[in-house]
């Protein structure tokens, strides 16, 4: 089991320096009862709580600690335990795994918007954070989505997502939670790798000023974005040094050297892409040798896509046990050696 120490109960610093550490990631495991639901149902499974815990406990009880240094947690399963009564809390603590919880509540549409979203759960968020804090949470994570097209994102949506992000980070932070800021650029659609750059831009400096408006240690805020590449739908695709190239020319206009780790998501990318890009990315960081931040991952689909196929067949028999544990320790050590450009695919 890897032994990492888990720092004092304020030290927020610690928390951030902690889940950036080098060669590790994060597990986002924080899909909410729905879209966890979509996904098992998808697999021939049913959305039961009980099938969600036994799910979820396949990752948490995994020998993962020497790849990921935090999960995401969602509400529910902050609460749960494993099958030999153990709380999730305390599986992961033991593997050196920070546990972290999702606080946003989901997206809604943006009044007057043409179909874009704000993201709703600041009215409560105080309270839940104290909450979780007790129940062993050392960090969060919020989510707000942006959507590119002729005219989008609006500079209301911008604007408005960023004031949402930059409250929440500072009310986490009041809690004794380090806050992960995840501004994701939809990558539907037909758009440009040139125009993904611009947006990325225009987001995340949007992001930041909010940021510096509030009592926000940077420090101690982990920031979460969608790498720079063209949209799903665009004929023009890119190689992986065009978009490693994209994406740190975009982060480094964007992103200040106190904030230290970008932990890209993999938003709907294939985990062999993701990996890859992930790779890229640090290979090229090496070369350039003038990106102040940890540049690692907190993938959700990227790290359970084959993992969720495999405990599927394993609870029907098809597989043996311990398949789809095997995977999920084997996709994890692959993307932290792409967090360190020593990725061999
Ligand atoms: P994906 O890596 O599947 O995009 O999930 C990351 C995440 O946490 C989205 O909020």
């Amino acid at each position: 089991m890897v032994t990492q120490k888990i720092p004092m109960d304020n030290d927020l610093k610690g928390i951030a320096q902690g889940l950036t550490v080098r060669g590790k990631g994060i597990l986002a495991s924080d899909e909410s009862t729905g879209t966890i639901g979509k996904r098992l149902e998808k697999s021939g499974l049913e959305n039961t709580e009980e099938v969600r815990r036994a799910y979820r406990e396949n990752f948490y009880t995994a020998d993962i600690g020497s790849s990921i240094s935090g999960a995401i947690l969602f509400k529910e399963t902050l609460y749960q335990h494993s099958s030999d009564d153990l709380p999730f809390v305390t599986c992961l603590s033991d593997r050196g795994v920070l546990p972290g919880i999702k606080v946003d509540q989901g997206l809604v549409p943006l009044p007057g918007s043409n179909s874009e979203t704000s993201t709703r759960g600041l009215e409560t968020l105080e309270s839940e954070c104290r909450q979780y804090r007790r129940q062993g949470a050392r960090f969060t994570k919020w989510r707000a989505a942006l959507k590119v097209a002729d005219g989008l994102p609006s500079e209301a949506a911008i604007q408005r997502n960023a004031e949402e992000l930059a409250e929440y980070a500072a009310i986490a932070q009041a809690c004794d939670l380090m806050p992960i800021v995840e501004p994701e650029i939809l990558i539907d659609g037909d758009y440009s790798l040139q125009r993904s750059a611009e947006v990325s831009q225009r987001v995340l400096q949007a992001c930041v000023a909010q940021l510096w408006r509030r009592p926000v240690d940077l420090e101690a805020t982990l920031l979460k974005p969608m790498m720079v590449m063209p949209g799903a739908d665009a004929s023009k695709r890119a190689s992986k040094e065009e978009v490693s190239i994209a994406t740190l020319d975009t982060m480094r206009r964007s992103v200040p050297p106190a904030i230290p780790g970008i932990m890209f998501l993999s938003g709907g990318l294939s985990e062999e892409e993701s990996t890859q890009y992930l790779n890229a990315i640090n290979v090229l960081a090496k070369e350039q040798n003038n990106n102040p931040w940890a540049l690692s991952f907190s993938f959700g689909r990227a790290l359970q896509a084959s993992v969720l196929k495999l405990w599927t067949e394993e609870e029907s028999g098809r597989v043996p046990a311990g398949a789809a544990k095997e995977m999920a320790q084997a996709l994890a050590a692959a993307n932290a050696a792409a967090a360190k450009g020593e990725f061999q695919g």
